[in-house]
């Protein structure tokens, strides 16, 4: 295993992490990388490290430019384990380094997992460290989406080390966008985003204004691919997502028993469609949440329908909504609705817990009482046109 030079005394020293396929519930059918990163300097630089099952790969990496014993300055910039799982065994080796993290958060984090005696050292924003030649300085990132992320920018070679911030769970040979798919790359930061730093939007964007005056010449990220081609792309990306800008766009979930509950998707998709809306349709049970999550971020519209199941919601949609309540998407006008035979409970269920997350609701609860008859489709139809009527008029 051999490190990739990502510039004149910089390489990457990361892993690849191929079979990666669920991050905490967030699907990643692309697999993921950790990306940590070498300098060779007066004093030899570790930019974050890796999942703890994947340290031998690393320090593999290292080994091929350097002695790892010879690491003096090792830079956390966020304590999740699948940046910091290697500290001990790389402490173990580098006896003489120290630890740089985000003061007090970072430094808390780290001692929490691995111990009191680490040989740490708190940064505040705005502090900076000579490593010889080269110069970092560290911004904090508070709460996008721990409490102690901050990111490291080697003010010399104009490279922002990121971490978590821009990055994608996307495995692959390749390290730069120039070297990939540039659509994938942005569809998998989207993607990132919105499972991962959605409910942090206030604090990412005070972060994306925190960075602004600096020169970026390159972003190593900490996941997928780093950009050097295309940073004005991923920049744009970030402001859309960072402001919760929206599109004209509409999402429709629901689970279904015996089709009723999916006929009135079909009609509430229809008539998005009818109103030049553009719209997206899931059965939740065939799509992932995180991938409806994605869309949903972008979107203006959501409509969530369920049958009554035991005088509830059928426990697949629940699972959905518990998804959604914890990345609280912001800006959403709703649309409850369901099936049902005698009890009716799940379309209120729906409505309340939609009203919770602070969703604006478009038009009544479509209730229905067994199978729906072209007049109560119509008939609701008719309700929903208006309201978007009234939408497109605002
Ligand atoms: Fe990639 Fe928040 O860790």
């Amino acid at each position: 295993m051999i490190a990739t030079k990502i510039c004149e005394g910089i390489y990457w020293v990361g892993v690849i992490d191929w079979g990666l396929r669920n991050f905490h519930g967030y699907s990643t059918p692309l697999g993921s990388t950790y990306n940590a990163y070498l300098i060779l300097d007066e004093k030899i630089t570790l930019i974050d490290n890796v999942k703890e099952p994947f340290t031998e790969e690393m320090l593999a990496r290292i080994s091929s430019v350097i002695d790892p014993s010879k690491i003096e300055v090792i830079i956390s910039n966020h304590g999740e384990p699948d940046h910091s799982g290697s500290l001990l065994k790389v402490l173990k080796l580098a006896k003489q380094a120290k630890i740089y993290s985000a003061a007090p958060n970072g430094v808390k984090i780290l001692k929490a997992q691995y111990g009191d005696d680490l040989p740490i050292v708190g940064v505040k924003s705005g502090d900076s460290l000579s490593i010889g030649k080269r110069t970092l300085e560290f911004y904090l990132a508070p709460m996008v989406h721990w409490p102690d992320n901050m990111v490291t920018y080697l003010k010399e070679d104009k490279i922002l080390f990121s971490n978590d911030i821009f990055g994608q769970h996307l495995a692959s040979s390749e390290r730069f966008d120039d070297e990939f798919d540039l659509d994938i790359a942005l569809r998998e930061a989207k993607k990132y985003y919105a499972n991962i730093v959605l409910p942090y939007t206030k604090q990412a964007y005070k972060f994306a204004e925190s960075i602004g005056k600096l020169d970026i010449k390159m972003i190593a990220t900490s996941h997928g691919i780093s950009w050097r081609s295309h940073i004005p792309e991923i920049m744009s990306l970030y402001q859309k997502m960072t402001t919760s800008t929206k599109k004209e766009k509409a999402v429709v979930v629901y689970d279904t028993m015996w089709g009723s509950t999916e006929d009135i998707a079909h009609l509430i998709t229809e008539t998005f469609m009818e109103k030049n809306i553009s719209v997206v349709m899931y059965n939740i049970n065939d799509t992932d949440d995180s991938d409806i999550i994605t869309e949903l971020m972008e979107a203006k519209y959501l409509a969530v329908g369920s049958p009554t199941f035991n005088n509830n919601i059928l426990p697949r949609l629940a699972s959905f909504l518990t998804y959604l309540k914890g990345l609280a998407p912001v800006g959403i006008k709703y649309i409850a609705f369901g099936s049902y035979g005698w009890g009716g409970q799940s379309i209120n269920i729906i409505d309340d817990i939609l009203a919770s997350l602070k969703f604006e609701r478009l038009v009544e609860p479509f209730k229905q009482n067994y199978k729906p008859k072209d007049e109560d489709l119509n008939l609701f139809k008719n309700k929903l046109s208006e309201a978007l009527d009234k939408e497109v008029k605002l």
